[in-house]
């Protein structure tokens, strides 16, 4: 593979935006459902972005490899250690999509070993490209660089948390929002997890915590919101990497009084 991140980074945002414009096709001519189990589920869109973006991206770069939300094997152990391994969830926030709301991403991260070398959130209908590689030192929303917040008193602070889809860590998460919900301004539950990271990433949020995430959640914002200078904290206390399920994602001045909140 090419090593110059700039030209890869180049090509991937032509093709996440050529898979933005697709999405605007769906939305435009209707789109079906199936189950996923439980109350999880996927549209017609989210396969045949997963497909476009596989198809596109191993022609362009056939030394890599995939791992993505719509065919992701059930055990993706053997996936930790593996170097330009595309990890992408071609629409993150699936819900709000199919509900005609704004709030979902294409997510797109090249990881070695996991972590991310190059990271592209991309919101198609508020043609929001948010991006980092990691030979940088910052992360940009389309062409201006982004930076986190700087609030300091929990009291001020705006968060974010997600339900994850398993019922125990939705349990868990609620009694993280017990706890810290009458010390901030507000926890809002928005329905992408990167988007809530990338919003950490540009001080839209001071932080965002969640129990049960997924590689292709996480693939490529966690460098965004890295290199914009967030905190982040792996929730069972060792390193994180694109595989760490609970996280705490923060402005990197209130994440200590966060992490204080978590058992
Ligand atoms: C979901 C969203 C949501 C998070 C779930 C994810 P999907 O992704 O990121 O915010 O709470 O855990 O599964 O299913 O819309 O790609
Ligand atoms: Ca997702
Ligand atoms: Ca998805």
């Amino acid at each position: 593979m090419d090593t110059n991140l700039t030209s890869i980074r180049k090509e991937l945002i032509n093709i996440v935006l050529e898979a933005g414009k697709r999405i605007d096709g769906f939305l435009e001519s209707g789109f079906s459902s199936h189950s996923k189990g439980g109350s999880d589920f996927a549209t017609e869109a989210d396969d045949a972005i997963d497909l476009y973006l596989r198809e596109k991206l191993s022609k362009r770069f056939p030394h890599t490899s995939f791992l993505t939300e719509e065919t992701a094997p059930s055990e993706y152990a053997s996936f930790v250690g593996k170097d330009n391994l595309w990890v992408i969830d071609p629409i993150d926030g699936t819900t709000n999509f199919s509900r005609g709301s704004m709030h979902f991403s294409v997510s797109v991260g090249l990881v070695d070993r996991g972590k991310a070398k190059l990271g592209v959130v991309y919101l198609p209908l508020e043609k929001k490209l948010y991006w980092a590689q990691s030979d940088m030192d910052k992360s940009y929303l389309n062409e201006l660089p982004i930076k986190v917040s700087s609030t300091s008193s929990l009291k001020e602070a705006l968060l974010c948390c997600d339900w994850s889809w398993d019922i125990e860590k939705r349990k868990k998460t609620l009694g993280i929002f017990s706890k810290i919900l009458p010390n901030v301004r507000a926890i809002q539950s928005r329905g992408s997890a990167s988007v809530e990271i990338v919003s950490v990433a540009s001080g839209n949020i001071d932080a965002y915590f969640v129990y049960g995430l997924k590689p292709w959640d996480v693939g490529a914002g966690l460098l965004i919101a890295e290199k914009a200078g967030a905190s982040i904290r792996s929730l069972n206390g060792s390193d994180w990497t694109v595989f760490s399920s609970d996280l705490l994602i923060a402005n990197g001045v209130i994440d200590n009084e966060i992490l204080s909140y978590f058992p």
